[in-house]
């Protein structure tokens, strides 16, 4: 179910939770008692009233929830029970500082008679989030992290068995932080098609704040007709194997793996393909691994120019740049691999075949000639504005990709398209990639198709 909260007295946004919300909750310290007959009159939904004074009177409107902390004793729990014995009882705790040990709070807040246990805590990691989801599967209660990394808690919420999840309708009336709109939580999560067969999939990385990828799988899934849904978590490398472990146990079928993870997941896989995964699936047989970043890139780019004994310039030699250089080389393609630190781009270079060279060699490189440049460096990413090469010394009328997606036109696709260059953006191999990902993730739902 969905709950709109109405933070304050607001008719046309009452008259929206009747219409798209399962349950509405009134914050009654910022309503007038004397408007209230009005108001729950005026809601045709089932209706939580949420407390903070002992002003327990307005329970005479009759609402189908009160929500109290837990600070309230447990006797005053048992005499609204006696007093009002329709009204469900919600005992509610808060952290805003940190989630902390959720049994020894369950265990507090189990001493009140109350149908609803809510722990509300803030997430500072996103594994404070999935211990959160974790302590669901295991326990009955309302589970919610707070802050942008709680989100995914507020997203999952019917997978991990919570009655609701708050979704306010406007700005205005969120009434915590990392709520998510209404409108968001069932447009791009599909949130009324989630039940705990749903399969969970996401992006572990550091940063993904920007990434379109939720958008992008989610809409996919729906269009395969599968009941799935796709969450993004950042992922610190101290993190990832905590992560990994609960993403297990909570049942996760696979995950999209960014940067600065694709070397490290390497080490906590059981059987690995790649020495940089950017596609971990979750089997019965073990944690498997896989790069699909450089059959897809190649894939896209072939569609263009056969590689085989072209010369690459390959800027980069972190997780994207080896999972390109390998599937390049093994179709034939020249490599000279370019990258800011030169021990990594010679490590990759003795691994491929191949040369290895500082950027700021690429005026030399570019002389020699090359027919095809790729940008496997995350430079131009986001609100960086700087290219990784100096723009002067690209050659006219090649073939440049870029792995970069936001934004669309990076720095290097601009001055490329200005030497009137073929340009291949990164949206094409993300495309090629999800669709590779896919063929690894849902192999047996997908045969016919
Ligand atoms: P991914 O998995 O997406 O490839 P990564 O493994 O962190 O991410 O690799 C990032 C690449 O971008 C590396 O080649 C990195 O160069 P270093 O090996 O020297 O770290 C490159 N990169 C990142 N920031 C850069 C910058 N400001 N200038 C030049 N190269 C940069």
């Amino acid at each position: 179910m969905l709950c709109a909260p109405l933070k304050f007295e607001d008719e046309s946004m009452l008259c929206q939770a009747n219409r798209w919300a399962d349950l509405i909750e009134f914050h009654i310290d910022h309503f007038q008692t004397s408007t209230l007959e009005k108001w729950r009159r005026l809601c045709h939904k089932p209706v939580i009233f949420k407390l903070s004074a002992s002003n327990f009177n307005v329970l005479q409107h009759q609402p189908e929830y009160v929500d109290l902390p837990h600070t309230v004793s447990p006797e005053v729990f048992e005499s609204i029970k006696k007093q009002y014995p329709q009204v469900k009882l919600i005992c509610s705790y808060h952290d805003f500082e940190q989630t902390g040990d959720l049994t020894a709070v369950y265990r507090q807040l189990a001493s009140h008679p109350a149908e609803i246990y809510k722990i509300s805590t803030l997430a500072r990691t996103t594994n404070d989030a999935l211990r959160m989801l974790k302590f669901m599967k295991t326990h009955k209660c309302l589970g919610i992290c707070m802050g942008e990394l709680g989100k995914i808690t507020r997203i999952l919420a019917p997978i991990f068995g919570a009655p609701w999840t708050y979704a306010p309708l406007s700005n205005a009336h969120r009434t915590a932080s990392g709520q998510l709109l209404l409108d968001e939580l069932v447009t791009v999560y599909r949130y009324r098609k989630h039940s705990p067969k749903t399969s969970l999939y996401g992006l572990i990385g550091d940063p993904v704040k920007k990434s379109s990828s939720h958008l992008i799988h989610n809409y996919a899934f729906k269009k395969l007709g599968l009941n799935a849904t796709y969450i993004k978590m950042r992922v610190t490398p101290n993190e990832l194997e905590e992560c990994l472990s609960l993403c297990k146990f909570l049942g996760f079928k696979g995950l999209s793996v960014t940067m600065p993870l694709k070397e490290t997941v390497v080490r906590y896989l059981s059987h690995s393909f790649s020495q940089a995964v950017n596609t971990v699936g979750f089997k019965e047989e073990g944690v498997y691994g896989w790069n699909t970043d450089g059959i897809a890139a190649l894939d896209v780019l072939e569609k263009y120019t056969k590689v085989k004994e072209k010369t690459i310039v390959l800027l980069g030699a972190g997780g994207a740049a080896w999972g390109v250089a390998h599937e390049a080389a093994k179709r034939g393609a020249r490599l000279v691999i370019l990258n800011r630190t030169l021990s990594r781009a010679c490590r990759l270079a003795q691994v491929v075949g191949g040369t290895a060279f500082t950027l700021e060699e690429f005026p030399r490189i570019a002389q020699l000639g090359y027919d095809i440049l790729i940008n496997c460096t995350s430079v131009g990413m986001g609100d960086d504005l700087s290219i990784p090469i100096s723009a002067k010394d690209l050659l006219e009328k090649k073939i440049v990709m870029e792995i970069v997606m936001r934004p669309r036109t990076t720095r290097l696709v601009a001055a490329a398209k200005a030497k009137q260059c073929e340009i291949i953006e990164g949206i094409d191999m993300f495309i090629q990639q999800a669709a590779e990902q896919y063929y690894h993730w849902f192999q047996e739902h997908l045969v016919d198709g």
